[in-house]
């Protein structure tokens, strides 16, 4: 499938099968995050996968009660590491926070390629999802994933026109 089609595709799903993901499937979507660009390449994150039905539970409860979090057979937990990441981004922020999300972003389009559904979760309670999960002090989670096949088949949300979000030479 073209790129653009896939990004076009792609929808947050927010009902999910219960079926398992085959582990090649698995291991595609994966691979897609641990190929995504990051500052000095320095990949400062980490993928938790869970699947044990009570801990999915507990982050759905830790995610504003957002219940259909814990539907699917994966939940991702994606964390960033403020300490081993480039620090000087435009000469004012650390670079953890784009390089994590730009790596969730290549799992989920993969994902999608793959038929699977995903949802970006930044509705969470970050010290709940550290608490359940043992996440060292230190590392933070920028945000959840449910990954499973979807149950629905949601409408496109509308986008901005070009017009509204490009100009050309000048702001
Ligand atoms: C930073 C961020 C946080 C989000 N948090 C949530 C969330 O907590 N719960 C949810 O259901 N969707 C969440 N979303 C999904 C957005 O609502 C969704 O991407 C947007 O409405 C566009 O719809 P689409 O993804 O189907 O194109 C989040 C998306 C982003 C990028």
């Amino acid at each position: 499938m073209s790129i653009l089609k896939v990004i076009k595709e792609r929808r947050s799903v927010r009902r999910y099968k219960a079926d398992s993901i085959p582990d090649d499937v698995l291991q595609r979507v994966l691979d897609a995050a641990r190929f995504s660009p990051s500052g000095k390449n320095l990949q400062p994150w980490k993928f938790i996968l869970v699947q044990d039905e009570s801990l999915k539970q507990r982050l759905a409860e830790a995610s504003v009660r957002q219940i259909f979090v814990a539907e699917a057979p994966i939940v991702v937990v994606a964390c960033g590491f403020p300490d081993r990441c480039y620090s000087q981004m435009g000469n004012y922020m650390k670079s953890w926070p784009v390089d994590v999300a730009i790596a969730v972003e290549h799992l989920m389009l993969q994902a999608q390629e793959e038929g699977l559904g995903t949802c970006w979760i930044g509705a969470f309670e970050e010290k709940d999802v550290k608490s359940i999960l043992d996440v060292p002090e230190g590392v933070r989670v920028l945000a959840l994933t449910p990954l499973g096949y979807p149950d629905e088949n949601p409408v496109p949300r509308g986008r901005k026109s070009m017009e509204e979000i490009v100009s050309y030479d000048y702001y």
